[in-house]
């Protein structure tokens, strides 16, 4: 078997992890990452057969029955992820009703997946359903998007129409825009529901006075997202309380949004 942390999956999911550290988004053990991974993707650095340790899920992820799923470990720092994988996260299999991860590898202090698995999982359930490429969900806790829950209406076509007027970019990014929840108890079923509810129709979903939840087809994209929506998000706390003189008018987001292609949400733009 060739080492698996070699395996092209996990040299990204290290880098990004780790990257995510760097931008402060990942203080303490804060932040969560899962990677969906196919089965030939693994076949030549472990053997599938050899399950480590049987962990309850503590739900039905059904849906996602026999998937092989790459994710970091509850209480985990961002910051060690990079100096030891094997610790900070965990390769696992949900059996068939989805109510048991099977360890294949990691979580090796006899730890667990991350507090948000329902958030996640559903999330994955919710997104395969609007994009059969799905394959990341990622959280963390960016300090200008959770600063701006605390100023701005959490009304989700106002907080979208601030981000998109933020930069120029943004409306081509994240044109589905973003979803937000108010606050919640975190690391509960509950949570996890509500969050895969609102992933229905956006990628996108802020934590208000938490963190945000992005999901993609790759942990670049995914890792992107969430850096264009935390940069528009400092924009505004940089600008929110001085006198506003120009903006990007709906007229030149609609312009964007011809030139680049992309569908935005419907009726949030004049
Ligand atoms: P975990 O350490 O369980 O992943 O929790 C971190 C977090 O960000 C909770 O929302
Ligand atoms: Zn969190």
């Amino acid at each position: 078997m060739k080492d698996i942390l070699t395996a092209p999956f996990m040299v990204e999911m290290i880098r990004t992890i780790t990257n995510m550290y760097n931008h402060g988004w990942d203080e303490r053990n804060g932040g969560n990452v899962s990677l969906m991974v196919n089965e030939n993707e693994i076949a030549e650095y472990i053997d599938v057969s050899n399950t480590l340790r049987e962990i309850p899920t503590g739900f039905n992820a059904s849906d996602l029955a026999g998937k092989y799923f790459l994710v970091t470990g509850t209480g985990k720092y961002f910051k060690n992820v990079q100096y030891d994988p094997a610790k900070n996260m965990g390769l696992f299999r949900l059996n068939g009703d989805g109510t048991t991860a099977e360890l294949l590898w990691g979580y090796s202090d006899g730890g667990k997946f991350t507090s948000e698995l329902p958030a996640h999982l559903m999330s994955h359930t919710a997104r395969l359903k609007v994009n059969l490429n799905n394959r990341v969900v990622m959280h963390c806790h960016p300090a200008n998007l959770l600063a701006m829950t605390y100023v701005h209406s959490l009304e989700e076509r106002e907080f979208t129409r601030t981000l998109w007027q933020m930069c120029t970019e943004c409306i081509v990014v994240f044109p589905d825009g973003v979803n937000v929840l108010p606050w919640m108890l975190c690391g509960t079923n509950e949570i996890g529901a509500a969050t895969a509810e609102k992933m229905k129709t956006a990628r996108l979903v802020v934590w208000a006075q938490h963190g945000i939840y992005g999901a993609g087809a790759d942990l670049d994209e995914t890792f992107g997202l969430i850096e264009t929506a935390e940069k528009a998000s400092e924009i505004y706390m940089k600008i929110a309380h001085l006198p506003m003189k120009n903006t990007i008018k709906d007229e030149d987001l609609k312009v964007l949004a011809e030139a680049f292609k992309v569908e935005y949400r419907k009726g949030y733009l004049e």
